[in-house]
Order: structure tokens, then C-alpha cells, then sequence
């Protein structure tokens, strides 16, 4: 079953989400000419982050690239002479080492094997290029626990067939601050900041942590079952997950992401 990412759901928290968003593009030191010739977003989405560091950055020819078609058809709405949105998987994403920018806002975390990863997408920067990347780390947090203990409740296993419960990328994926560190050394950046940030995020009620993880981790349970099954999966795990953070109204919601940035020797 292929259920596509859901712009209107993910939007829903886009105040929250562009926060770590504006302060990873503040990250990106402007060149001496104030003017970058290429850059590429990867995991882009929608586009509107896309547009804004294309437009800051003074990029003449940004890429957006993602895998969501339904992603991809809102992001177009940005698109314009130098700024393009294409079909793509940022595993695999390189070039010809002619760019200044790779700037990938929440994405990395989706993909395996960083160390690899990292090492293509510093293949495709040009001497003096700039990697700016940011990724959750809250695999530890109750909105990602009491997403796998339901997952392996009988009825959901059962659910998922011989396969299993699909695994949580941030907890299987996302590195530890200071191994980010040591891997831009690794990969040759000769400036480097690593950031480790707690946004704190006042939500409207405790429900409303659903209503985030559902345009989130939880995209990755929907994919995997029945509408029907994917609904009983959500109503079990609000009940589980009130019953851990509680039932407040407003709802206090720490988020901890990774910032990390690095420069080539130009
Ligand atoms: C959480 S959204 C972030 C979107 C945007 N960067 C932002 O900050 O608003 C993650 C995006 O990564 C994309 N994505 C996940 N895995 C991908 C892959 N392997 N290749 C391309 N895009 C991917 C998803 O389609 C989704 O649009």
C-alpha cells in the first residue's frame, strides 16, 4: 500500500516546524560575493523553505528535490526562473562538485547510513561549499515509544504481516551530536558547528501531539496498514500516549533536534 505524505497535515504545526528551519538557514555564512551560484534542498516538501533560502542566500539556481509526489505538487507552486522542484532520492543525491549549498531541513532522518549519505552529498559541494543539515532527535520521547509499543500489540503485528512493524528512522538513523562532528572532520570541513536544541513548543492541548506525529512519524505506520487498522492504531496509541504526558490544556512539548553545519576549504 503507498500512502503519499500529507502537505495539509504536515502544515498544520508550520509556525513550530520553521523555527529550527530559519535558525539552521542562519547557520549558512554568506559568500564573499553574497551571491551563491547553485544549491539544492534536499527533502524539500512543499517548497516554501525552498523559496526562502533560495531568496536569503542569493542562490541563481536552486533545486528542490523530494520522493513525495503530493510534496512535489505544492512546492511547484513556488517554482520560477531559478528556483526548480524535481523527483529524487537524497540517499543517493550527488553532483558534479559544482555546488555552494546542500541544505536539508528535516530529511536526513528518513534515510540510513549517514556516514555514506554525508560523504555523497559533500561529493556534490564545490570547493568552499556549505552543508547545512537538521534532524530530530526525540526517539526517546514518549511520542516516538508509545508509537512502537502499540505497533507491537498482537492485533498490530498481526497487522503487519511477516515484516513487522516498520522501524522508527530517527531512533535507527539520526547519529549523536558529536558523531555528526567527527564526520564532517572525517569528510574534510575545516569549519564546523553542531548544535543540539531543545524548541519548546506550546501546543493548544495533549491531543495535539497526535496531531503533529501524525504528519510525521506516524506516516510511516499509515503506509503499512489498512485506513481502517491505521485509525484504531492512532485512537490506541492517544489513549496510550495521554495516559504518559497527561491530559494538559495548553500541552508543554519539548522537541530536540540536531543543527549541523560544515564548510569546505574553499
Ligand atoms: C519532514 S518533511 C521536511 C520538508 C521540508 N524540508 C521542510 O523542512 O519543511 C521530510 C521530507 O523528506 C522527504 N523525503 C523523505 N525521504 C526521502 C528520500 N529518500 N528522498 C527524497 N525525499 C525524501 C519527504 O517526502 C518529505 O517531503
Amino acid at each position: 500500500m503507498t500512502v503519499d505524505w500529507n502537505p495539509a497535515q504536515y502544515h498544520r504545526f508550520v509556525e513550530e516546524r520553521s523555527r529550527p528551519a530559519r535558525d539552521l538557514l542562519a547557520m549558512v555564512q554568506p559568500t564573499a560575493t553574497q551571491r551563491m551560484a547553485r544549491g539544492v534542498d534536499l527533502g524539500c516538501g512543499s517548497g516554501e523553505l525552498t523559496a526562502m533560502v533560495a531568496d536569503q542566500l542569493h542562490v541563481a539556481d536552486m533545486v528542490g528535490i523530494d520522493s513525495s509526489p503530493a510534496m512535489l505538487a505544492d512546492a511547484q507552486a513556488h517554482a520560477r526562473p531559478g528556483l526548480h522542484f524535481q523527483a529524487g532520492d537524497i540517499a543517493e543525491w550527488t553532483s558534479l562538485g559544482d555546488h555552494q549549498l546542500v541544505f536539508a531541513n528535516a530529511a536526513l532522518q528518513w534515510v540510513p547510513e549517514h556516514d555514506l549519505v554525508l560523504r555523497r552529498w559533500r561529493d556534490g559541494l564545490a570547493p568552499g561549499g556549505q552543508l547545512a543539515v537538521q534532524v530530530p532527535a526525540n526517539a526517546h520521547m514518549p511520542s516516538h515509544v508509545v508509537a512502537d509499543q502499540v505497533a507491537h500489540q498482537p492485533r498490530f503485528l498481526e497487522a503487519f504481516g511477516t515484516a513487522g512493524p516498520p522501524l522508527d528512522p530517527v531512533a535507527h538513523h539520526v547519529l549523536a551530536p558529536e558523531d555528526y562532528a567527527v564526520l564532517l572532520h572525517d569528510l574534510g570541513f575545516v569549519e564546523e558547528e553542531v548544535l543540539l536544541r531543545v524548541y519548546p513548543h506550546v501546543l493548544p492541548s495533549s491531543r495535539h501531539v497526535v496531531e503533529w506525529v501524525r504528519g510525521t512519524t506516524l506516516t510511516r505506520f499509515q503506509k503499512r496498514l489498512d485506513p481502517d487498522v491505521f485509525e484504531a492504531f492512532v485512537a490506541e496509541y492517544e489513549t496510550q500516549l495521554l495516559d504518559v504526558i497527561g491530559r494538559h490544556e495548553p500541552h508543554f512539548f519539548p522537541f530536540r533536534r540536531i543543527l549541523f553545519w560544515g564548510r569546505l576549504p574553499g
